[in-house]
């Protein structure tokens, strides 16, 4: 299973957390929500040999970088006006998604041509903000924005991966996100998301939303799929610093690593606070953990700059 072919950093690290609780080893489980996808390998339809070329910073490359949150985008044409309406669901399980409105045009599916899919957004013009977990070496990669069963509003392939270095632990949950640039510039037509620290005021309150593409509710991640009205947990997490990381109440499955977790303010202005690193279940509770925080929010903020 792919889940042990590729397990990630962060859900090895998330262990040794986890069994901190009064909870044996044995009930934990902890999933990094990758997806796979046998029918892409090595036939992803872009050029194969294009292998992104992969940056690693270190936490203080980005540390002097102190945005507290970078600006969304909304493309000329690109209609908001429903936004709220087609966000009320009233329960919190994820469900079919087939609006192609934004926000959800900015959301996508990442498939790389070893198989492994997961989810993403676009933060930038050209930036796809995903799981660090889900940038794999030595394959090839592509965005496709508003991915739903093989259509799709605007596909490019990656070129470039920047993430940063982590010790594992709960530092390596908080910064389990990775940015991807792409060849194209599908930001400019489909608008892309702001991020922001997580605003711990907010803790406990409901009312965030997550889309992704999770393999257990259609044959290999083929659809959206969106959960609104998620919570922001305080019992979990803030285990490595101040900023992070985040955990929520979210459902989770394979295909959903790198997803967004946003906030609306003011009606219309979209901000991501994480990209979905883990899911745990322990003690017979099931939660979500977030790549989250202030290297990401400065790390978005320098790459929309380097990367125009
Ligand atoms: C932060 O530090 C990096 C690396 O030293 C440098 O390239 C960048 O210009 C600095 N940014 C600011 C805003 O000072
Ligand atoms: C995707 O579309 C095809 C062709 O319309 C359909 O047969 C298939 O059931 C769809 N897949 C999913 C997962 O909905």
């Amino acid at each position: 299973m792919v889940k042990a072919l590729f397990s990630a950093v962060a859900s090895a690290a998330l262990l040794s957390v986890v069994s901190a609780t009064p909870v044996p080893d044995s009930e934990v489980q902890i999933d990094d929500l990758l997806g796979f996808d046998a029918s892409y390998v090595n036939t992803l339809g872009v050029d194969d040999s294009k292998i992104p070329e992969a940056i690693t910073l270190t936490v203080e490359d980005v540390a002097n970088e102190t945005s507290t949150q970078i600006e969304p985008f909304l493309a000329p044409g690109v209609d908001a006006a429903t936004l709220e309406e087609r966000f009320i669901e009233g329960a919190d399980d994820r469900k079919q998604y087939t609006g192609t409105a934004y926000p959800f045009i900015s959301v996508g599916r990442i498939q790389w041509s070893n198989g492994v899919y997961c989810s993403g957004a676009l933060v930038g013009p050209r930036h796809v903000l995903t799981a660090k977990h889900c940038l794999i070496s030595g394959a090839s990669a592509t965005f496709s924005a508003g991915y739903d069963n093989g259509s799709h509003k605007g596909q490019a392939q990656v070129t470039t991966t920047v993430s940063v270095t982590t010790n594992g632990g709960e530092c390596g949950v908080k910064n389990d996100w990775g940015v991807m640039i792409i060849n194209k510039r599908l930001g400019d037509s489909n608008g892309y998301f702001g991020v922001k620290h997580v605003d711990k005021s907010k803790i406990g309150q409901t009312g965030f939303n997550h889309v992704g593409y999770p393999g257990d509710r259609s044959t290999n991640g083929q659809r959206p799929f969106r959960q609104t009205n998620n919570k922001v947990l305080a019992e979990h997490g803030y285990g490595c610093d101040t900023y992070g990381p985040l955990s929520t109440n979210t459902d989770c499955a394979g295909g959903q690593s790198g997803g967004p977790f946003w906030e609306t303010l003011n009606g219309n202005q979209y901000y991501i606070w994480g990209a979905l690193s883990v899911g745990v279940t322990s003690g017979g509770k099931a939660w979500a953990k977030w790549g989250s925080g202030n290297t990401m929010v400065s790390t978005v903020g320098r790459l929309r700059t380097e990367f125009p």
